[in-house]
């Protein structure tokens, strides 16, 4: 498939996976994926299994990411993760401000805005999410959501690191339910989640930055997603915990 920008997906593991499944679902899809070279390829474990994981994806076309980090630099932040301490396993990505964090642990856009800031002080590229419940989409809130959750999130990032970050639309409602959004319901939102970044920053930087979309992405749907033209990757749940469906949900945009 030709896209205007190249396509970023990105596996995240969510709270699944010991270091030896891990090792298992990496090894299997280094083998499945060793030819792919169309698409950036991302996997993001839990903390306990970086170590492990990056080890074997050093010599390979698939890169690290985790999915949260503290916004501080270190010191005496109870159970928390530097940005420092992921660069240790060579991370590349962290998603950030996911809904999961957004509804269980009270995290802020303004949160997420000073992690966003600190990835990139660490040269680490944030996956910074967006996304409206079922109650915003119906009462017509969408935009005004997204729009709202884009400006505190990205608040304070320059222009250089606006296009070194991805964005993820996951739609709540669609998350972990087997309800994806349709494509074109996804390409309206990503739609306007570009303008919105030519709005905050400029034309360059929007026709720039990748935005993937999430919520019950699998095989069956990846290919017409990722054919709209503001979808430039997927951000995987529960499909990514298998290596036949995340090689395929790959294999199928290609
Ligand atoms: P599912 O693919 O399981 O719906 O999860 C999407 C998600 O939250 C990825 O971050």
């Amino acid at each position: 498939m030709q896209k205007e920008r190249k396509l970023v997906i990105a596996g995240n593991w969510k709270m699944n996976k010991t270091v030896a499944e891990a090792l298992d679902l990496v090894q299997g899809l280094k083998r499945e994926l060793a030819p792919v070279k169309e698409v950036d390829i991302v996997v993001c474990p839990p903390f306990t299994a970086l170590g492990e994981v990056s080890k074997q994806v050093l010599d390979s076309n698939i890169r690290l990411g985790a999915q949260n980090m503290s916004e501080q630099n270190g010191g005496a932040y109870t159970g928390e993760i530097s940005a420092g301490m992921l660069k240790e396993f060579s991370v590349r990505y962290v998603i950030l401000g996911h809904s999961e964090r957004r509804q269980f642990q009270a995290e802020s856009d303004a949160l997420v805005a000073k992690k966003a800031l600190a990835a990139h002080t660490a040269a680490l590229k944030p996956i910074v999410c967006v996304g409206e419940t079922l109650a915003e989409r119906e009462a017509g809130q969408t935009e005004e959501v997204v729009g709202r959750q884009l400006r505190g999130s990205l608040a304070g990032l320059n222009k250089e690191q606006m296009q070194e970050t991805i964005l993820a639309y996951e739609p709540v409602w669609a998350i972990g339910t087997g309800r994806n959004a349709t494509p074109e319901q996804a390409q309206e939102v990503h739609a306007f989640i570009r303008r919105t970044l030519a709005a905050i920053f400029d034309g360059t930087v929007a026709k720039r930055v990748r935005i993937q979309y999430g919520g019950s992405v699998k095989p069956g749907n990846s290919r017409e997603l990722m054919s709209q033209a503001d979808v430039d990757g997927a951000l995987v749940g529960g499909a990514s915990l298998e290596v036949r469906s995340f090689s395929d949900i790959i294999k199928n945009t290609i």
